[in-house]
């Protein structure tokens, strides 16, 4: 079976004493009872990953991700992060193509391809986000223009590179809008997405890899989300930024 996964994306949000009680409530929480997840993970701003690794260690069920990493390993590169920089601090994921990291600061699937490649290459698994802008649902391509992203940034990939993968499929008018895919949609969209790798890798690779669903999933939508069969966890947003909320999705699956 695959592995049933709830990661939270803090995105640029919290202090660090706001994050060290959002850490500790939910460190709290998963000791203090069996969350249904098998993994949860934490994707804090990079400030605050060394904290996170260095607490969580040892802490069952519970990893760390950062948020994005350079396609370079180290260089002249103001202000960025590289994927041997995360490795040192013990960092086991990093969310790779979110839609914000597309749209703000114009990552292309090209682009993207590099970025997999360097976090794969210092042993951190890419959770490797993909979908749809609302343009695109309205006209029906979203299984064409998916399809597209994960064939040009992951299709490059060995077999043995790419069953070590997350993918996250979040479609674009669903993040932060209060407006959630359907249990159905969602089911429809991540069959398609293990259809398409299974194409090109064969169906016991696809099978292997969790797909999680993201974009304004909440404790109350949850369980009707994750219910889908090729639906195997999710990537949280503004939901993560609450321990109850959080633990409550984790405890959806
Ligand atoms: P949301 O964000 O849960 O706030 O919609 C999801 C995401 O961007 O990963």
């Amino acid at each position: 079976m695959r592995d049933q996964i709830v990661a939270g994306n803090w995105k640029m949000n919290k202090d660090l004493s706001q994050a060290e009680n959002l850490v500790a409530e939910i460190q709290q929480q998963v000791n203090g009872q069996s969350v249904k997840a098998d993994k949860v993970i934490l994707a804090p701003p990079y400030v605050y990953l060394n904290y996170l690794t260095e607490r969580l260690s040892g802490s069952n069920g519970l990893h760390v991700a950062a948020q994005n990493c350079h396609q370079e390993l180290a260089g002249a590169y103001t202000g960025e992060i590289s994927a041997a920089m995360l490795k040192s601090l013990a960092v086991e994921y990093v969310i790779l193509g979110h839609s914000e990291r597309r749209e703000y600061f114009q990552e292309s699937n090209e682009l993207l391809a590099r970025k997999v490649d360097t976090a794969l290459d210092q042993g951190i698994i890419p959770i490797f986000c993909c979908g749809e802008p609302l343009s695109i649902r309205e006209t029906d391509q979203q299984e064409t223009f998916v399809n597209g992203q994960l064939t040009e940034s992951l299709f490059h990939l060995p077999q043995e590179s790419i069953s070590q993968l997350i993918v996250a499929y979040e479609p674009i008018w669903a993040i932060g809008t209060g407006r959630t895919a359907t249990a159905e949609q969602a089911q429809q969209m991540h069959a398609s997405i293990r259809q398409h790798i299974a194409g090109k890798y064969g169906a016991q690779i696809a099978n292997k890899i969790p797909i999680l669903y993201g974009g304004s999933c909440k404790p109350s939508n949850a369980s009707e989300i994750f219910a889908g069969a090729d639906v195997d966890g999710g990537l949280i947003g503004g939901a993560s930024l609450n321990a109850d909320d959080f633990i409550a999705i984790a405890n959806s699956l």
